[in-house]
């Protein structure tokens, strides 16, 4: 088949896309179809509405693929698509709007609270640190509500380290998230769908050498211990599997996901994010859970363009 593989883009994760999109080319070349790598900028919907490829593969993480804009477009133009629509795309983007979505189906997702930039300028650093005090117990972690790659994320465990974190932030998104620090194991769930439904490839366990899965611990060989499968109980998994693919479908996702958890020391995963566009870079966890499960990466790609292709014809 013709493919058309999407990867840069405008958004903070440009370089972390490129290296996506390049992996992807290549792993689909190598599964034999005629591939274009293409960074997606104003003629693409021009080269796109002449060229007519058979399957269009974003590797757009961050705004550029994932807040479902670029989507809706590519959508309307009514070539293949390998993952998520436009609307799952923008129910996974917002972190708090997953979050609630996801509690609501039952599972669990830590206490947060939500504030956006406007608010706290009015409000003003001390009343917002007293409501978080108020609200949240212990260490928490400050977030973009949107965004990717751990970009903006603070871990903050004195009060004092509360505004800085904010205003980080703030630099990502309007919007930002204070959520109740879970303390445990951190796991990545890969949910695929080749067109006989979502299911949860081995989850895989991140073990950041500094503690903290950091946007350096995350492409950088050698700054995290990966394991694939996780070490955790079969349960555990087992769990976080359901809950993973139960995110999946409450989202709307489609193909493609990845679903992260922090497992607590009680072994229940607590729900931090979805990723519609994960990550799939050589460091990346996505072609871990692939190779876990005893595929490739080639085969894999391959029956995501083929299940695009299927559905619509
Ligand atoms: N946002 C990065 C690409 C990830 O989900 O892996
Ligand atoms: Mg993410």
């Amino acid at each position: 088949l013709s493919v058309v593989v999407l990867a840069g883009g405008i958004s903070h994760e440009r370089d972390v896309s490129l290296r996506s999109g390049r992996r992807v080319a290549d792993a689909l070349t190598a599964a034999g179809h005629r591939v274009v790598l293409r960074d997606p900028d104003a003629s693409l919907l021009p080269f796109l509405a002449s060229e007519r490829p058979d399957v269009v593969f974003p590797a757009l993480h961050g705004s550029s693929g994932e807040d479902g804009s670029l989507l809706e477009l590519l959508a309307a133009l009514q070539i293949p698509t390998v993952g998520s629509t436009a609307e799952g795309a923008r129910c996974a983007w917002s972190k708090p709007v997953a979050s609630s979505l996801v509690a609501a189906a039952g599972l669990e997702a830590p206490e947060s609270i939500v504030l956006s930039h406007e608010s706290f300028r009015e409000l003003g650093a001390a009343s917002v640190l007293t409501v978080v005090r108020e609200r949240l117990e212990g260490d928490v972690v400050v977030k973009p509500a949107s965004g990717g790659s751990a970009q903006g994320v603070s871990i903050v465990e004195s009060p004092d380290g509360l505004a800085r974190a904010m205003v980080e932030a703030f630099t990502y998104a309007d919007v930002a998230v204070v959520e109740r620090r879970v303390f445990g194991t951190e796991i990545a769930v890969t949910v695929v769908d080749t067109g006989d439904g979502p299911r949860a490839l081995p989850a895989v366990e991140i073990e950041p050498m500094a503690g903290v899965y950091s946007f350096q611990a995350r492409y950088n060989a050698g700054e995290t211990t990966f394991y694939a499968p996780s070490r955790l109980d079969d349960s555990v998994i087992a769990a976080a599997s359901n809950a993973a693919v139960l995110a999946h479908r409450t989202l709307g996702l489609r193909d493609l996901s990845r679903i992260d958890f922090i497992v607590d020391r009680e072994g229940r995963p607590w729900f931090l994010e979805a990723n519609v566009i994960p990550g799939l870079t050589e460091t990346s966890l996505v072609p871990l859970a692939i190779e876990a499960s005893g595929a490739t990466a080639s085969a894999l790609y391959s029956e995501l363009v083929r299940s695009a292709r299927a559905r619509a014809a």
